[in-house]
């Protein structure tokens, strides 16, 4: 069997499973899908994509010869050796990380010598150890294990996959790691071979430096509208020094999604756990859960009181590209403001079936304009391309009162304020 080309098995068709299932079909391995969702599973047997991610529903569709959709594991053992496990792991009411999901596949795969799980979900480090102490409980001690961390972005995901910054593959040597390796060879991306304890930390450590970098910006951020700086001055001049590096510099109301929340909290727990206090990482937490409420005093200082006011939320999704509402700041926002006595209006492009899933009372509209009409106040809180590219004009027009937050520092403050808006970014002047 040629390793290139060989077939694999993903467990879990969700962001992360499904981006990974297509990106090997188009490799040119068949990939075998595995998923306890069965009406999921249905509709990709019809070529129904459950979720919105640019690029990904035309790579299945180009791909779909080579991908398989199936609720039952034993198609994607007979099939293949090794299995990609990209389920869930949410976090639990301590911010430990949720491994119920995991366990359910490990308990499902019989023993054999043949097959090896290879762990995209993100799992606290010593995760692997444990399973295989698990295997070799249970007589699985054939059972190979690799964890393999993910770091795709949704909104970018195809790409990532594609062209990713590094692999990280973590084994303690044998055919399995070997394998993986080999699967990704193609991608020509520099490959950290290492241990499990090792690969599973790569994950944690990175998603917790990068949210760390978001809120240190964000209390620069709230020290320049005391000191009459400008964040977004400062950011550039910080990100050119190589040391430190333009991204993850944006000032803003906070980070959400589906990993860095539970990412920092679980490696604060997993530290907790361990008996070491993760001090910094407390900190990035609480200044994120502040970030999202400072929008609160913005709009209280221009309107006063909050209630009887209409606030259009412009953009849902926790970032652009996805229809992903998972910890997004909107979600805080609008029960803030009904908190408060204001009628939230919103709109997104992509994620409003999600989003009325999880808030009450929100009156949606088909359009940007729709939502602001008669809105006294307007809080950017995703920045979707046509949000930022907006008519100032129209939406002047369109609105009762003047005030627009841009909650992403996405906006030109000079053409909002021509348009005779009032412009309130964070952290600038
Ligand atoms: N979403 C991201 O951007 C991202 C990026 C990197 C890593 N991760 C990590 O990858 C993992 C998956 O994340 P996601 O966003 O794709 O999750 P998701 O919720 O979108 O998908 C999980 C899928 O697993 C399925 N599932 C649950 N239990 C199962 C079982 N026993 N057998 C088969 N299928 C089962 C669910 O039905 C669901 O379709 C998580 O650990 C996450 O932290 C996510």
């Amino acid at each position: 069997m040629s390793a290139a080309r060989e077939p694999i098995g993903v467990i879990g068709t969700g962001y992360v499973g499904l981006v990974t299932a297509a990106g090997f079909a188009e490799l040119g391995n068949d990939v075998w899908c595995v998923d306890i969702d069965a009406e999921k599973i249905a509709g990709l047997q019809r070529g129904e994509i459950p979720i919105w991610e640019p690029g990904l529903a035309e790579l299945i569709e180009k791909n779909s010869a080579r991908m398989h959709f199936s609720t039952n594991l034993a198609d994607a053992l007979e099939h293949a050796r090794l299995l990609f496990v990209a389920v869930g792991t949410p976090p639990t009411y301590s911010g430990d990380a949720d491994l119920s999901a995991v366990h359910a596949v490990v308990d499902s795969i019989p023993a054999s010598d043949r097959h090896a799980l290879v762990m995209k979900s993100t799992v606290p480090c010593g995760t692997g150890a444990s399973l295989q102490r698990v295997f070799a409980e249970n007589g699985k001690q054939g059972l190979g294990y690799v964890s393999c961390p993910e770091f795709l972005k949704e909104g970018s995901a195809v790409k990532d996959f594609l062209h990713p910054d590094r692999v990280v593959v973590g084994d303690a040597g044998g055919w399995a790691g070997d394998a993986v390796v080999e699967l990704y060879a193609p991608l020509d991306a520099p490959l950290v071979r290492t241990d499990v304890a090792s690969a599973e930390m790569v994950k944690l450590a990175s998603n917790a430096f990068l949210a760390t970098k978001i809120s240190f910006i964000n209390e620069i951020a709230n020290v320049c509208e005391e000191t009459g700086a400008d964040v977004v001055e400062v950011a550039r001049g910080m990100g050119l020094d190589d040391r430190i590096g333009k991204k993850f510099l944006q000032a803003g109301i906070g980070f959400g999604g589906s990993c860095f929340p539970k990412d920092v909290d679980a490696l604060k727990q997993l530290a907790g756990n361990s008996g070491y206090h993760f001090q910094l990482l407390t900190s990035v937490i609480e200044v994120n859960d502040l970030q999202k409420r400072r929008v609160m005093r913005k709009l209280q200082r221009h309107l006063g009181s909050l209630a009887g006011k209409r606030v259009a939320l412009l953009g849902m999704a926790f970032k652009p590209n996805t229809d992903d509402m998972r910890e997004a700041s909107s979600l805080v926002l609008c029960a803030r403001l009904q908190a408060d006595g204001a009628r939230v209006a919103a709109y997104d492009p992509v994620a409003e079936e999600q989003a009325r899933k999880l808030v009450n009372g929100v009156d949606f509209s088909q359009s940007a304009l729709g939502a602001l009409q008669d809105a006294d106040a307007a809080v950017l809180v995703t920045e979707w391309e046509d949000l930022v590219g907006l008519d100032w004009g129209e939406v002047a027009a369109a609105m009762r009162g003047k005030l627009v937050v841009d909650g992403r520092n996405a906006l030109d403050p000079a053409a909002v304020r021509a348009a005779g808006l009032a412009y309130e970014g964070i952290g600038r002047r």
